[in-house]
């Protein structure tokens, strides 16, 4: 079921749990996803970037091959299909083409023009039923081209966008996208606890969720994050099973450079990272 993410979300953070938001870069992550999401019985998000929006031959093409697959595989778990790190123009872009979700992430913006843009989607997106995220403090890292250096969030500047009626706000909080770096300090628990007190029931977003240690995800979860993002963990293991595959010679053994049989051990791998995240997460047979 394509749905916006505002019930699941308002449902993880009443339930302490967080829903996992994974990105997608084909059919094969698409698919994925979703059976592992119905196998389990928890709700979902599909994140897009703008880089994968294209890689993918456009967001008309995306929400055409989900809604094929929730139909087709008999998908009935809340599906969000969301698009990641939008900028002002994809969040339009991804409205008409049909997305259930929007991130704007206007944290490069002056805090006030910030504020007047997300203003403006809060709108835009409500009048669709859609769901709408915006962001507060860069996430550190680089992810499709986009580099931030991955910064603390403003708890005051937090609540500002948080009251202009979005779904969730993902908050800055020494996250990064991509691997974390030897010797990265954790997250600051003391500026989520002070974002979180200031937001009331806001559903906080976690970017950045590959290689944080489970008791972090835990604590953070405790703390009012209920959207947890992971991008690089899916692509890591897609990454090793197919290489295993291919360094075992098996793409030469009969038919086995079949793209069904060559690409078949990194879906596998796929559905096994997701798995593990969503009971990491808590959000199995919450559907
Ligand atoms: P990772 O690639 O670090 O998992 O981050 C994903 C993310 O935050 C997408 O917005």
């Amino acid at each position: 079921m394509l749905v916006s993410a505002k019930e699941m979300m308002q449902k993880a953070r009443a339930g302490h749990y967080a829903v996992g938001a994974f990105n997608i870069n084909n059919l094969e992550w698409t698919k994925a996803i979703l059976l592992t999401a119905q196998e389990l019985q928890s709700p979902v998000i599909l994140g897009v970037s703008e880089g994968a929006g294209k890689y993918m031959g456009g967001y008309k093409t995306i929400v055409g091959m989900v809604k094929g697959l929730i139909e087709e595989q008999n998908i009935t778990v809340p599906v969000a299909l969301h698009l990641d790190h939008g900028s002002y123009e994809g969040c339009y872009k991804c409205i008409e083409a049909g997305f259930s979700s929007v991130m704007f992430d206007g944290s490069k913006y002056p805090i006030d023009e910030n504020v007047a843009k997300t203003k403006e989607l809060v709108a835009v997106t409500g009048e669709k039923g859609m769901s709408l995220e915006a962001e507060v403090g860069g996430i550190g890292g680089e992810e499709d081209g986009v580099v931030s250096m991955g910064e603390c969030a403003d708890p005051d500047e937090c609540k500002a966008i948080a009251d202009l009626g979005i779904t969730m706000l993902a908050a800055g909080i020494g996250n990064i996208h991509g691997k974390y770096p030897e010797g990265w300090p954790g997250l600051r628990f003391d500026v989520l606890e002070s974002i979180n007190a200031k937001v009331g029931e806001m559903p906080l977003v976690l970017h950045g969720g590959t290689g944080i240690p489970a008791d972090m995800i835990k604590k953070a979860i405790s703390l009012g994050v209920s959207k947890i993002n992971v991008n690089t963990e899916c692509q890591l293991s897609f990454a090793a099973a197919t290489r295993k595959y291919i360094e075992e010679g098996k793409d030469q053994q009969g038919k086995g450079y079949d793209p069904r049989k060559l690409l078949a051990p990194g879906f596998e791998a796929i559905k096994a990272t997701v798995k593990e995240k969503m009971e990491l997460f808590g959000s199995v047979g919450k559907a």
